[in-house]
Protein backbone atom coordinates (compact mmCIF):
# COMPACT_ATOMS: atom_id res chain seq x y z
CA UNK A 1 0.00 0.00 0.00
CA UNK A 2 1.32 3.64 -0.65
CA UNK A 3 1.58 5.49 2.57
CA UNK A 4 1.55 9.45 2.36
CA UNK A 5 3.14 12.10 5.03
CA UNK A 6 -0.39 13.63 4.52
CA UNK A 7 0.12 17.19 6.25
CA UNK A 8 2.99 16.17 8.39
CA UNK A 9 6.53 17.07 7.85
CA UNK A 10 8.00 13.77 8.59
CA UNK A 11 6.59 10.10 8.43
CA UNK A 12 7.76 10.04 12.43
CA UNK A 13 5.26 12.81 13.01
CA UNK A 14 2.33 11.93 11.52
CA UNK A 15 3.00 8.00 13.26
CA UNK A 16 3.27 9.76 15.98
CA UNK A 17 -0.43 11.72 16.12
CA UNK A 18 -1.76 8.36 14.18
CA UNK A 19 -1.20 6.83 17.77
CA UNK A 20 -5.28 7.42 19.22
CA UNK A 21 -6.36 6.16 16.47
CA UNK A 22 -4.58 2.72 15.67
CA UNK A 23 -3.93 2.10 19.22
CA UNK A 24 -8.16 2.01 19.41
CA UNK A 25 -7.65 -0.27 16.75
CA UNK A 26 -5.95 -2.73 18.53
CA UNK A 27 -7.68 -2.24 21.66
CA UNK A 28 -11.15 -3.10 19.81
CA UNK A 29 -9.63 -6.02 18.57
CA UNK A 30 -8.45 -7.60 22.27
CA UNK A 31 -11.59 -6.44 24.32
CA UNK A 32 -15.13 -6.36 24.29
CA UNK A 33 -15.72 -2.74 25.56
CA UNK A 34 -19.61 -3.48 25.81
CA UNK A 35 -19.04 -6.20 28.22
CA UNK A 36 -15.33 -5.13 29.68
CA UNK A 37 -13.74 -8.12 28.84
CA UNK A 38 -10.79 -8.88 27.54
CA UNK A 39 -10.90 -11.10 24.45
CA UNK A 40 -8.59 -12.73 22.22
CA UNK A 41 -8.97 -12.59 18.90
CA UNK A 42 -7.26 -16.35 18.60
CA UNK A 43 -8.10 -19.53 20.91
CA UNK A 44 -4.45 -19.87 23.13
CA UNK A 45 -3.29 -23.59 22.40
CA UNK A 46 -2.12 -23.25 26.45
CA UNK A 47 -4.01 -22.74 29.65
CA UNK A 48 -2.02 -20.08 31.45
CA UNK A 49 -2.73 -21.81 34.76
CA UNK A 50 -0.73 -24.43 33.38
CA UNK A 51 2.13 -21.47 32.29
CA UNK A 52 5.32 -21.53 34.51
CA UNK A 53 7.11 -18.94 33.44
CA UNK A 54 7.48 -16.90 30.40
CA UNK A 55 10.41 -15.43 28.27
CA UNK A 56 10.25 -12.31 26.45
CA UNK A 57 12.65 -11.53 23.51
CA UNK A 58 12.78 -9.03 20.74
CA UNK A 59 15.10 -6.36 19.65
CA UNK A 60 15.15 -2.46 20.05
CA UNK A 61 11.68 -0.60 21.14
CA UNK A 62 10.25 -3.68 20.66
CA UNK A 63 12.11 -5.23 23.83
CA UNK A 64 11.08 -2.02 25.75
CA UNK A 65 7.94 -2.89 24.98
CA UNK A 66 8.47 -6.49 26.44
CA UNK A 67 10.29 -5.06 29.33
CA UNK A 68 7.12 -3.07 30.54
CA UNK A 69 4.88 -6.27 29.72
CA UNK A 70 7.39 -7.74 32.19
CA UNK A 71 5.66 -5.70 35.08
CA UNK A 72 2.50 -6.11 34.02
CA UNK A 73 3.01 -10.18 33.70
CA UNK A 74 4.56 -10.56 36.85
CA UNK A 75 1.80 -8.04 38.79
CA UNK A 76 -1.56 -8.89 37.71
CA UNK A 77 -0.69 -12.69 36.61
CA UNK A 78 2.35 -13.35 39.23
CA UNK A 79 4.27 -14.97 36.49
CA UNK A 80 7.78 -14.36 36.32
CA UNK A 81 8.48 -13.40 33.64
CA UNK A 82 12.49 -13.62 31.81
CA UNK A 83 13.62 -10.64 29.13
CA UNK A 84 16.21 -10.98 26.89
CA UNK A 85 17.46 -9.16 23.74
CA UNK A 86 17.18 -10.96 20.65
CA UNK A 87 20.95 -11.50 20.03
CA UNK A 88 21.63 -12.78 23.00
CA UNK A 89 18.95 -15.54 23.92
CA UNK A 90 19.89 -17.01 20.68
CA UNK A 91 23.19 -18.19 21.85
CA UNK A 92 23.48 -18.54 25.37
CA UNK A 93 21.16 -21.32 25.17
CA UNK A 94 18.83 -20.28 27.84
CA UNK A 95 17.22 -23.43 29.13
CA UNK A 96 13.64 -23.70 27.91
CA UNK A 97 11.06 -26.29 29.43
CA UNK A 98 8.58 -28.16 27.27
CA UNK A 99 5.33 -26.00 27.92
CA UNK A 100 7.12 -23.01 28.26
CA UNK A 101 5.72 -19.67 27.38
CA UNK A 102 8.11 -17.54 24.91
CA UNK A 103 7.12 -14.83 23.69
CA UNK A 104 8.07 -12.60 20.66
CA UNK A 105 8.04 -9.19 19.75
CA UNK A 106 8.50 -7.65 16.86
CA UNK A 107 6.73 -4.59 14.14
CA UNK A 108 8.12 -6.15 10.96
CA UNK A 109 8.41 -9.76 11.79
CA UNK A 110 11.68 -10.22 9.90
CA UNK A 111 14.61 -9.14 12.88
CA UNK A 112 16.84 -11.87 11.90
CA UNK A 113 17.83 -12.29 15.73
CA UNK A 114 14.21 -12.19 16.75
CA UNK A 115 13.46 -14.73 13.99
CA UNK A 116 16.70 -16.97 15.58
CA UNK A 117 14.75 -17.04 18.81
CA UNK A 118 11.68 -18.06 17.77
CA UNK A 119 13.28 -21.15 16.02
CA UNK A 120 15.46 -22.07 19.05
CA UNK A 121 12.39 -22.12 21.76
CA UNK A 122 10.51 -23.90 19.35
CA UNK A 123 12.99 -26.58 18.93
CA UNK A 124 13.27 -26.39 22.69
CA UNK A 125 9.19 -27.67 23.11
CA UNK A 126 7.88 -23.77 24.03
CA UNK A 127 4.98 -22.36 23.00
CA UNK A 128 5.37 -19.51 20.94
CA UNK A 129 3.50 -16.95 20.58
CA UNK A 130 4.28 -13.38 18.70
CA UNK A 131 3.34 -10.45 19.07
CA UNK A 132 3.65 -8.72 14.92
CA UNK A 133 2.85 -5.61 13.11
CA UNK A 134 2.89 -7.46 9.66
CA UNK A 135 1.13 -10.53 9.93
CA UNK A 136 2.40 -12.11 6.48
CA UNK A 137 5.65 -12.05 7.76
CA UNK A 138 8.50 -14.71 8.99
CA UNK A 139 8.22 -14.17 12.20
CA UNK A 140 4.10 -14.51 12.08
CA UNK A 141 4.23 -17.46 10.01
CA UNK A 142 6.57 -19.71 12.15
CA UNK A 143 4.96 -18.95 15.86
CA UNK A 144 2.47 -21.25 16.93
CA UNK A 145 -0.07 -18.15 17.88
CA UNK A 146 -0.11 -14.69 16.35
CA UNK A 147 -1.15 -11.61 18.04
CA UNK A 148 -1.53 -8.90 15.74
CA UNK A 149 -0.70 -4.94 16.18
CA UNK A 150 -3.05 -2.80 14.08
CA UNK A 151 -0.38 -0.10 13.84
CA UNK A 152 -0.71 -0.10 10.13
CA UNK A 153 2.70 0.53 8.18
CA UNK A 154 5.23 2.31 9.92
CA UNK A 155 7.27 4.09 7.86
CA UNK A 156 9.88 6.16 9.84
CA UNK A 157 12.85 3.95 11.00
CA UNK A 158 12.40 4.82 14.46
CA UNK A 159 9.05 2.89 15.83
CA UNK A 160 6.60 4.61 17.60
CA UNK A 161 3.09 3.32 16.74
CA UNK A 162 3.91 0.15 16.76
CA UNK A 163 5.46 0.50 20.23
CA UNK A 164 1.92 1.78 21.52
CA UNK A 165 0.07 -1.19 19.97
CA UNK A 166 2.42 -3.53 21.01
CA UNK A 167 2.02 -2.26 24.50
CA UNK A 168 -1.65 -2.47 24.04
CA UNK A 169 -1.61 -5.93 22.95
CA UNK A 170 0.54 -7.17 26.07
CA UNK A 171 -1.46 -5.25 28.29
CA UNK A 172 -4.93 -7.12 27.16
CA UNK A 173 -2.91 -10.48 27.37
CA UNK A 174 -1.28 -10.02 30.92
CA UNK A 175 -4.81 -9.19 32.00
CA UNK A 176 -5.90 -12.08 30.07
CA UNK A 177 -3.44 -14.10 32.33
CA UNK A 178 -4.23 -12.61 35.43
CA UNK A 179 -8.26 -13.59 35.15
CA UNK A 180 -7.26 -17.20 33.80
CA UNK A 181 -5.13 -17.60 36.94
CA UNK A 182 -7.63 -16.59 39.12
CA UNK A 183 -5.06 -13.67 40.32
CA UNK A 184 -8.25 -11.00 39.29
CA UNK A 185 -11.08 -11.23 39.51
CA UNK A 186 -14.15 -10.45 37.29
CA UNK A 187 -14.14 -7.01 38.90
CA UNK A 188 -10.25 -6.15 38.73
CA UNK A 189 -11.14 -7.16 34.91
CA UNK A 190 -13.21 -4.39 34.01
CA UNK A 191 -11.58 -2.31 36.05
CA UNK A 192 -8.12 -2.39 34.16
CA UNK A 193 -9.95 -3.42 30.66
CA UNK A 194 -12.20 0.02 31.35
CA UNK A 195 -8.46 1.77 31.50
CA UNK A 196 -7.27 0.69 28.76
CA UNK A 197 -10.66 1.66 27.08
CA UNK A 198 -10.20 5.34 28.34
CA UNK A 199 -6.25 5.30 26.58
CA UNK A 200 -6.41 6.47 23.07
CA UNK A 201 -7.92 9.74 24.42
CA UNK A 202 -5.76 10.20 26.88
CA UNK A 203 -2.86 9.90 24.54
CA UNK A 204 -4.75 12.82 22.21
CA UNK A 205 -4.70 14.66 25.78
CA UNK A 206 -1.11 13.85 26.06
CA UNK A 207 -0.65 14.65 22.13
CA UNK A 208 -1.64 18.18 23.31
CA UNK A 209 1.71 18.59 25.27
CA UNK A 210 3.37 19.04 21.75
CA UNK A 211 4.11 23.29 22.24
CA UNK A 212 5.45 22.78 25.33
CA UNK A 213 8.15 20.04 23.93
CA UNK A 214 9.08 22.23 20.75
CA UNK A 215 10.24 25.17 22.94
CA UNK A 216 11.90 22.48 25.13
CA UNK A 217 13.47 20.50 22.57
CA UNK A 218 15.71 23.63 21.74
CA UNK A 219 17.17 23.77 25.11
CA UNK A 220 17.87 19.93 24.58
CA UNK A 221 19.43 20.42 21.48
CA UNK A 222 21.99 22.33 22.89
CA UNK A 223 23.20 19.38 24.97
CA UNK A 224 25.57 16.66 24.78
CA UNK A 225 23.99 13.72 26.99
CA UNK A 226 21.06 13.34 28.27
CA UNK A 227 20.01 10.73 30.73
CA UNK A 228 16.75 9.68 31.25
CA UNK A 229 15.18 8.19 34.32
CA UNK A 230 12.01 6.13 35.87
CA UNK A 231 10.94 3.76 38.15
CA UNK A 232 8.60 0.46 37.75
CA UNK A 233 6.95 0.89 34.62
CA UNK A 234 8.47 4.02 33.53
CA UNK A 235 12.40 2.58 33.93
CA UNK A 236 11.90 0.21 30.39
CA UNK A 237 10.14 3.71 29.18
CA UNK A 238 13.41 5.60 29.99
CA UNK A 239 15.02 3.51 28.35
CA UNK A 240 12.95 3.91 25.40
CA UNK A 241 12.90 7.60 25.67
CA UNK A 242 16.88 7.60 25.59
CA UNK A 243 16.93 5.33 22.47
CA UNK A 244 15.07 7.50 20.91
CA UNK A 245 16.94 10.55 21.33
CA UNK A 246 20.14 9.13 20.23
CA UNK A 247 18.64 7.53 16.96
CA UNK A 248 17.22 10.33 15.49
CA UNK A 249 19.16 13.04 16.82
CA UNK A 250 22.45 11.48 17.38
CA UNK A 251 22.68 13.31 20.91
CA UNK A 252 24.36 10.71 23.74
CA UNK A 253 21.46 9.80 26.39
CA UNK A 254 20.76 6.69 29.41
CA UNK A 255 18.20 5.07 30.48
CA UNK A 256 18.72 4.44 33.74
CA UNK A 257 16.68 3.08 37.01
CA UNK A 258 15.93 6.30 38.91
CA UNK A 259 17.12 3.68 41.95
CA UNK A 260 20.70 3.21 40.42
CA UNK A 261 21.37 7.07 39.42
CA UNK A 262 23.39 7.02 43.06
CA UNK A 263 25.54 4.24 41.66
CA UNK A 264 27.00 5.60 38.67
CA UNK A 265 25.46 8.44 36.99
CA UNK A 266 25.09 11.02 39.22
CA UNK A 267 28.93 11.48 38.89
CA UNK A 268 27.82 12.83 35.46
CA UNK A 269 25.84 15.63 36.32
CA UNK A 270 25.99 19.27 36.45
CA UNK A 271 24.22 22.17 34.81
CA UNK A 272 24.38 20.89 31.63
CA UNK A 273 23.15 17.81 31.73
CA UNK A 274 19.49 17.49 31.37
CA UNK A 275 17.92 14.74 33.25
CA UNK A 276 14.36 13.85 31.76
CA UNK A 277 12.04 12.35 34.70
CA UNK A 278 9.50 9.80 33.80
CA UNK A 279 7.00 9.74 37.17
CA UNK A 280 3.55 9.56 37.10
CA UNK A 281 1.94 9.68 40.49
CA UNK A 282 1.99 6.09 41.47
CA UNK A 283 3.57 4.36 44.59
CA UNK A 284 6.59 4.48 43.85
CA UNK A 285 6.51 8.41 42.68
CA UNK A 286 7.92 9.59 46.82
CA UNK A 287 11.04 7.61 45.95
CA UNK A 288 11.35 9.06 42.71
CA UNK A 289 10.95 12.37 43.88
CA UNK A 290 14.36 11.56 46.29
CA UNK A 291 16.20 11.10 43.09
CA UNK A 292 15.29 14.37 41.70
CA UNK A 293 15.92 15.97 44.36
CA UNK A 294 20.12 14.62 44.18
CA UNK A 295 19.83 16.23 40.79
CA UNK A 296 18.77 19.15 41.39
CA UNK A 297 21.27 19.65 44.19
CA UNK A 298 23.94 18.67 41.84
CA UNK A 299 23.04 21.59 39.26
CA UNK A 300 21.16 19.28 37.18
CA UNK A 301 18.35 20.38 34.96
CA UNK A 302 15.22 18.08 35.52
CA UNK A 303 12.46 17.76 32.76
CA UNK A 304 9.85 16.56 34.60
CA UNK A 305 6.92 13.88 33.17
CA UNK A 306 4.20 13.80 35.47
CA UNK A 307 0.35 14.32 36.24
CA UNK A 308 -1.33 17.18 38.44
CA UNK A 309 -0.90 15.70 41.06
CA UNK A 310 2.65 14.66 41.00
CA UNK A 311 3.64 18.49 40.03
CA UNK A 312 2.17 19.72 42.96
CA UNK A 313 3.93 17.35 45.06
CA UNK A 314 7.05 17.63 43.16
CA UNK A 315 8.84 20.59 45.32
CA UNK A 316 12.03 21.13 43.20
CA UNK A 317 13.44 23.94 41.68
CA UNK A 318 14.75 24.35 38.41
CA UNK A 319 12.24 21.82 37.15
CA UNK A 320 10.36 22.21 33.77
CA UNK A 321 7.55 20.32 34.62
CA UNK A 322 5.18 18.52 31.15
CA UNK A 323 1.66 17.79 32.74
CA UNK A 324 0.56 14.59 31.95
CA UNK A 325 -3.34 14.09 31.82
CA UNK A 326 -4.22 12.25 34.90
CA UNK A 327 -4.84 8.44 35.05
CA UNK A 328 -4.35 5.24 36.49
CA UNK A 329 -0.69 4.06 36.88
CA UNK A 330 -1.16 0.34 35.43
CA UNK A 331 -1.03 1.00 31.91
CA UNK A 332 0.80 4.89 32.02
CA UNK A 333 3.58 4.19 29.55
CA UNK A 334 1.15 3.90 27.16
CA UNK A 335 0.13 7.24 27.16
CA UNK A 336 3.60 8.22 28.74
CA UNK A 337 5.28 7.12 25.38
CA UNK A 338 3.77 10.09 23.87
CA UNK A 339 5.69 13.21 25.37
CA UNK A 340 9.23 10.64 25.51
CA UNK A 341 8.50 10.27 21.44
CA UNK A 342 8.06 13.94 21.03
CA UNK A 343 11.29 15.45 22.67
CA UNK A 344 12.98 13.20 20.44
CA UNK A 345 11.61 14.05 17.08
CA UNK A 346 11.31 17.73 17.86
CA UNK A 347 15.11 17.54 18.93
CA UNK A 348 16.20 15.91 15.50
CA UNK A 349 14.16 18.45 14.11
CA UNK A 350 15.96 21.15 15.59
CA UNK A 351 19.33 19.26 14.84
CA UNK A 352 18.20 19.20 11.46
CA UNK A 353 18.72 14.92 11.14
CA UNK A 354 17.22 12.99 8.81
CA UNK A 355 14.28 11.84 11.19
CA UNK A 356 12.93 9.45 9.19
CA UNK A 357 16.18 7.80 8.31
CA UNK A 358 18.43 7.98 10.60
CA UNK A 359 21.90 7.50 9.44
CA UNK A 360 23.38 3.71 9.53
CA UNK A 361 19.97 2.66 10.95
CA UNK A 362 17.89 0.60 9.20
CA UNK A 363 13.97 -0.37 9.51
CA UNK A 364 13.96 -3.94 9.43
CA UNK A 365 17.49 -5.73 10.02
CA UNK A 366 17.38 -8.88 8.39
CA UNK A 367 21.18 -9.60 9.13
CA UNK A 368 22.66 -10.22 11.89
C1 LIG B 1 15.49 -1.68 14.09
C2 LIG B 1 14.55 -0.47 14.07
C3 LIG B 1 13.90 -0.28 15.43
C4 LIG B 1 13.20 -1.56 15.86
C5 LIG B 1 14.14 -2.77 15.82
C6 LIG B 1 13.38 -4.06 15.97
O1 LIG B 1 16.58 -1.40 14.92
O2 LIG B 1 15.28 0.69 13.72
O3 LIG B 1 12.95 0.78 15.37
O4 LIG B 1 12.70 -1.39 17.16
O5 LIG B 1 14.81 -2.84 14.58
O6 LIG B 1 12.57 -4.25 14.83
P1 LIG B 1 11.30 -5.15 14.80
O7 LIG B 1 10.77 -5.04 13.39
O8 LIG B 1 11.75 -6.55 15.12
O9 LIG B 1 10.35 -4.63 15.80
Amino acid sequence: ALVDKANYRHFMAKEIHEQPEVVGHTLARYVDMATERVTMPVKLPFDFKDIQRISITACGTASYAGFVAKYWLERLARLPVELDVASEFRYREAPLRKGDLAIFISQSGETADTLAALRYAKAQGAHTLSVVNVPTSTIARESETVLQTLAGPEIGVASTKAFTCQLMVLASLAVAAGKARGELSDADEAKLVHGLVEIPRLMSEALTTEVQIEKLAREISKSRDVLYLGRGTSYPLALEGALKLKEISYIHAEGYAAGELKHGPIALIDEHMPVVVIAPYDKVFEKTVSNMQEVAARGGKIILMTDAKGAAEATIQSLVTIVMPDMGATFAPIVYAVPVQLLAYHTAVVMGTDVDQPRNLAKSVTVE
